[in-house]
């Protein structure tokens, strides 16, 4: 079973379905992973009633961290804001399907933070206190 997540990690590493940027977008954020210092930007555009139409995400990172925010931002296309604000680090798992070890975890979860970070508004807020 594992074999098959690991191909599946791989290729969305290799051949990422969610990976550009988004010009207009009404969310985007970017943060990295303190442990190693890889980047990752999210942009979202949504509909009239905040549901997903579009994500792109952008940066430099190992395998997990690619794939992650590929499988996770096809994931929550057509969700909404408040569905995505729900999302837990399992959730994560779940796309991934297999174990992680601490630091492997960090990587994984980087594309997670990134986005509940931008639909959490917090670029707004950064902005509004420098
Ligand atoms: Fe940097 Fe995985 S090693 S995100």
């Amino acid at each position: 079973m594992d074999d098959l997540y690991r191909e599946q990690i791989i290729d969305h590493f290799k051949n990422p379905r969610m990976k550009g940027r988004l010009e207009p977008h009404d969310f985007s954020f970017e943060d990295d992973n303190p442990l190693c210092g890889d980047r990752v930007r999210i942009d979202l555009r949504v509909d009239e009633n905040n549901r997903i139409t579009e994500a792109a995400f952008d940066g430099e990172g190992c395998a997990i961290s690619m794939a992650s925010a590929d499988l996770l931002l096809e994931s929550i296309l057509g969700k909404d804001i408040e569905e995505v604000k729900k999302l837990s680090k399992e959730d994560v798992l779940d796309l991934l399907g297999i174990e992680l070890g601490p630091v492997r975890l960090k990587c994984a979860l980087l594309s997670l933070k990134v986005l509940k970070a931008g639909v959490y508004g917090l670029e707004e807020l950064e902005e509004e206190l420098t």
